[in-house]
């Protein structure tokens, strides 16, 4: 069954092992950071930073697992709990080995599920380059809506690159 749970130090490996099985699937989609991403030390860096994050209230980490073994990550990232701004933006992967059997869609529903519940926002933003259409049918699929292109929004392998930006509300949103 597919889970999310918050990212634990003790994933750097299997998540180093998925990402150096999945080097080149991967590396088009998300941003060049360097050899250290494809080792367990360096993983275990990133996720010692995402627990900051966590701490401080601003984005949450969670990997993806089937019946407990890693399959992939889905981040909550630059979370605002404000009084006139409730918002985050999703990132997420799949091991190759997993893809194209649902795993990311599942894992953007029960994301959103705690976007929507347990952190109270009112909007989640995700942001796709325009050619990523395996990406766009899991965020249409979760209700996702596109709402614009924004020009050189982030810096993806290497090259600051437009992007499709998509959101879905919360329906309790008043
Ligand atoms: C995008 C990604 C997360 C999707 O994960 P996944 O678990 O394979 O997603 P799902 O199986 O839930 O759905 C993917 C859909 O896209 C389809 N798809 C996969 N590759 C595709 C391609 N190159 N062109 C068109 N459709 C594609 C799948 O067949 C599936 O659709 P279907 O169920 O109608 O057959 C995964 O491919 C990935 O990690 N890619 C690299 C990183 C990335 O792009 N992250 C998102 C950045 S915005």
């Amino acid at each position: 069954m597919i889970a999310i749970r918050p990212v634990v130090p003790g994933d750097a490996e299997a998540v180093a092992a998925l990402r150096r099985e999945g080097r080149d699937y991967l590396a088009p989609w998300e941003p060049d950071r360097g050899e250290a991403s494809y080792t367990a030390a360096g993983v275990r860096e990133t996720i010692a930073a995402s627990l900051e994050r966590a701490a401080a209230g601003t984005g949450f980490s969670y990997s993806i697992t089937d019946d407990d073994r890693v399959v992939g990550g889905i981040a909550l990232n630059t979370v605002v709990r404000g009084p006139y701004f409730r918002s985050c933006s999703f990132g997420y992967w799949v091991a190759r080995s997993e893809a194209g059997r649902g795993v990311a869609t599942e894992a953007v529903r029960l994301a959103k599920a705690v976007a929507f519940g347990e952190l109270g926002l009112l909007r989640v933003q995700a942001e796709t380059l325009p050619h990523n259409t395996a990406s766009q049918k899991v965020l249409a699929r979760n209700g996702f809506e596109p709402i614009g292109l924004a020009p050189a929004y982030l810096k993806i392998a290497g090259k600051w690159q437009d992007h499709l930006l998509f959101q879905v509300l919360n329906p309790a949103m008043d």
